[in-house]
């Protein structure tokens, strides 16, 4: 995996931005995977400004996004699909019925899940997966225990990912402890991956991600069997990893190999 170290959350977005921008302009017709949270909302502010400077049109490209609550309709207010509309969808020219999200009002939620699994191979696969990373190492709503070649499934939140997300919602408001993700198979076969970690919140899970056995323990350790898998990350999330300036040094190598090639 590349491991790159920034600044701040404002470089990871640019940074992972231009992944995506740079995507868009060599596949226009790119399937991109997509997620929530919080920390890629200035990723997709970047999307926005980019496409509105017409340096990239989504018309011809496909989203899938990670997950969703089970229970919660896309007009719901706190529903993942109500969040993309807002965050992402409205403001770009990507087609309405070329977004998708796990549909978490389905009367079957089981034959849901497979009709993800079957969207997302109809469209031919996903070319670029956004990440974030859950303060318990989870992705997607992928928590510790997922099977590493799990599929699109319903899976059960822990308290700790409740009491994460409860920020989003009133406090007598309903917050859902299911929900429809993507599985940690579904995300590898993503053709590429980028995670974006922010924050000294983040730190434990990084470490465990990176530096830690592949288990399901820390269901983002998982990553380290993907082939093209680039990890994005702010100071703060970085902090606690034991190699950190090996992972300085091999990037300054690679820039420099990918300089001396270029001017060749
Ligand atoms: C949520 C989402 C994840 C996300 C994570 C981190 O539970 N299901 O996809 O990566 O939390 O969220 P944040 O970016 O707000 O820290």
């Amino acid at each position: 995996m590349q491991i790159v170290i920034l600044a701040d959350a404002t470089a990871v977005a640019a940074y992972g931005a231009k992944l995506f921008i740079r995507q868009l302009q060599q596949k226009a017709d790119s399937v991109l995977g997509l997620a929530t949270g919080s920390t890629p909302v200035a990723l997709y502010q970047q999307l926005i400004l980019a496409y509105q400077q017409a340096q990239v049109s989504f018309a011809r490209a496909k989203s899938f996004n990670l997950d969703e609550y089970l229970g919660l309709a896309g007009s719901h207010v706190q529903s993942y699909r109500y969040f993309m509309q807002q965050q992402l969808f409205q403001h770009i020219d990507m087609l309405p019925e070329h977004t998708f999200v796990p549909d978490g009002s389905a009367a079957d939620p089981f034959a849901a899940c497979q009709q993800y699994e079957q969207q997302i191979a109809a469209a031919g696969g996903i070319d670029l997966q956004l990440l974030g990373l859950g303060r318990n190492g989870h992705i997607g709503f992928n928590e510790p225990s997922s099977g590493l070649r799990s599929r699109t499934r319903i899976k059960t939140l822990t308290a700790a990912t409740i009491n994460d997300n409860a920020r989003f919602f009133a406090a007598d408001e309903y917050q859902p402890h299911l929900a429809i993700t993507m599985g940690i198979g579904t995300i590898l076969d993503a053709r590429s991956l980028l995670l974006l970690a922010t924050g000294a919140a983040k730190a434990d899970a990084v470490k465990a991600m990176i530096e830690g056995p592949l288990c399901s323990a820390c269901p983002a350790s998982a990553i380290q069997l993907h082939q093209q898998a680039v990890v994005v990350l702010d100071e703060a999330a970085a902090s606690k990893l034991a190699d950190i300036e090996f992972y300085r040094h091999i990037e300054r190598e690679n820039l420099a190999l990918l300089q001396r090639l270029a001017s060749k």
